[in-house]
């Protein structure tokens, strides 16, 4: 049955349908964004844009075969894992990041090493062939067998795809692709949506893997309001300061694996490098006997980590006391330098206080309450918290530690590198490794306790 078109409106903030014009979107709120498109409609009322294999049919799951064999490795490790154990056939990944963050060089780099024993397609809108040229050189890879093409028109794109027929194509970036049929321009939510859509129907139909890069807004999420998460198998994004060389590559979503896994690489002067042990890399240059550093052990997808907090804590020279924080969370800071005041009595209100987590490293679990605050009560006191101790824990509104998760795999990490008491939640039950002593709190005054006074309790 022929296919009849209909016209509707989308607005190109936030991707709303509407059936009629209207000068401001009902959905975002924004003024005149709404831009019209034709879009076809099949009389079945199963849109033919849904269907992902030309020759779908319905399947018993048992017949299905699928194995571990279907991935395909991309050479560096750190990213291996954070995929799961390797790129699955057929699969679309966005990795997204600032501007600068190195996604790119990832990217070419991950093609340099693939190139090895796959085809590769690397679709390039932002930069010439030159300048691809010239970075590759650099990352080592210029000499390797990888099909550049510098379009951004996604038909032109997709029939290159189809001619070469690669295993791997990476698009950089999602946001200057654009289709002619839409009228809005790259890099708006619905180019980026169509052209997605588009490039994900092609992954699944060819069986090639797709990375697609995506920037993200000065809103945090990849062209606009998480458009592209819930399309694609596999979100990671990449962080870390710009100016610090570590960088974490993190999977928010992963269909073929779990998620919060990360891999940590760090940026030198020839590309991109794993970090193997990223806990002896984020504890480097740990300042020895100085107030305001705690360590702590943080767990991100399988993996536990080390991490130092630091804190500073001065006079403040103007009414309103500063509160800064990087890596962690504002408001949950904020709670917890509340915290430090009412339940230890300690006179905050007029301190500016600055928290950071060293090597660039964003923390986001409660595990790491109990860090904090001794990082804090170190720099007020000037007491430095001495070298081998580390302490877990969430802290409650009234200065009770509660137990967290995974202690066991925290502790352990802790004793492997080095560390003889652990402060740890009064309540969890997990077997002290070889070495180390475990330091039980109830509450923060405990705590306190037994991180300065040096005074050991013989719970092992
Ligand atoms: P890039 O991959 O272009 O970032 P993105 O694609 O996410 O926008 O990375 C750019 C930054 O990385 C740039 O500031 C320079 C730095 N860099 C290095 O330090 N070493 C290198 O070998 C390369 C290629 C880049
Ligand atoms: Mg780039």
């Amino acid at each position: 049955m022929a296919s009849k078109s209909k016209t509707v409106y989308l607005c190109d903030e936030c991707g709303y349908e509407s059936p009629k014009w209207l000068g401001r979107c009902t959905s975002c709120g924004a003024w005149n964004s709404l831009k019209e498109r034709k879009i076809s409609v099949s009389p079945a009322g199963a849109s033919p844009e849904r269907k992902l294999a030309p020759d779908s049919k319905v399947v018993t799951l048992k017949s299905v075969t699928a194995s571990n064999e279907e991935r395909l490795l991309c050479g560096i490790g750190e990213l291996d894992r954070v995929l799961g154990g390797g790129l699955v056939i057929g699969s679309l990944v966005l990795v997204g990041g600032d501007p600068g963050i190195g996604k790119s060089t990832l990217l070419l780099q991950t093609a340099g090493l693939m190139a090895e024993n796959a085809d590769i397609l690397y679709i390039s809108g932002e930069e010439s062939e030159k300048q691809i040229k010239m970075r590759a050189d650099r990352l080592g890879s210029g000499d390797k067998d990888i099909r550049l093409y510098c379009e951004t028109n996604i038909d032109k794109i997709l029939s290159a795809a189809e001619n070469l027929k690669p295993h791997v194509m990476i698009i950089d970036s999602i946001q200057t692709v654009y289709s002619e049929e839409i009228s809005s321009v790259p890099g708006s939510i619905t180019q980026v949506r169509e052209c997605c859509m588009m490039l994900m129907k092609y992954a699944k139909q060819s069986g090639t893997a797709v990375f697609i890069v995506g920037h993200v807004t000065k809103e945090g999420t990849i062209a606009g309001p998480r458009i592209l998460e819930h399309m694609v198998d596999c979100v990671l994004y990449f962080e870390g300061e710009r100016h610090q060389s570590y960088r974490i590559l993190r999977a928010v979503k992963n269909r073929f694996g779990s998620t919060n896994e990360i891999g940590v690489f760090e940026m030198e002067g020839d590309g991109l490098h794993e970090v193997e042990n990223p806990s002896t890399a984020l504890l480097m240059g740990r300042p020895k006997d100085t107030p305001g550093s705690a360590v702590v052990c943080t767990v991100q997808g399988s993996r536990p980590i080390l991490a130092e907090i630091q804190a500073l804590t001065s006079p403040s020279g103007y009414g309103n006391p500063r509160r800064m924080g990087t890596g962690l969370d504002y408001n949950r800071t904020a709670m917890l330098l509340a915290v430090t005041e009412k339940r230890l009595g300690l006179n905050l209100q007029n301190m500016d206080i600055y928290i950071n987590v060293a090597g660039g490293l964003k923390i986001n679990e409660p595990a790491t309450d109990l860090a904090v605050i001794m990082a804090v009560v170190s720099a007020y006191t000037g007491k430095p918290i001495p070298e081998d101790v580390a302490a877990i824990g969430e802290t409650g509104l009234t200065g009770e530690i509660r137990s967290v998760n995974l202690i066991d795999k925290r502790v352990s990490e802790l004793s492997k590198m080095g560390f003889k008491r652990c402060i740890v939640p009064g309540g969890c039950k997990v077997k002290a490794p070889d070495g180390t002593k475990l330091l039980y709190a109830d509450n923060l005054s405990a705590a306190v306790r037994l991180c300065f006074s040096g005074k050991k309790e013989e719970n092992v």
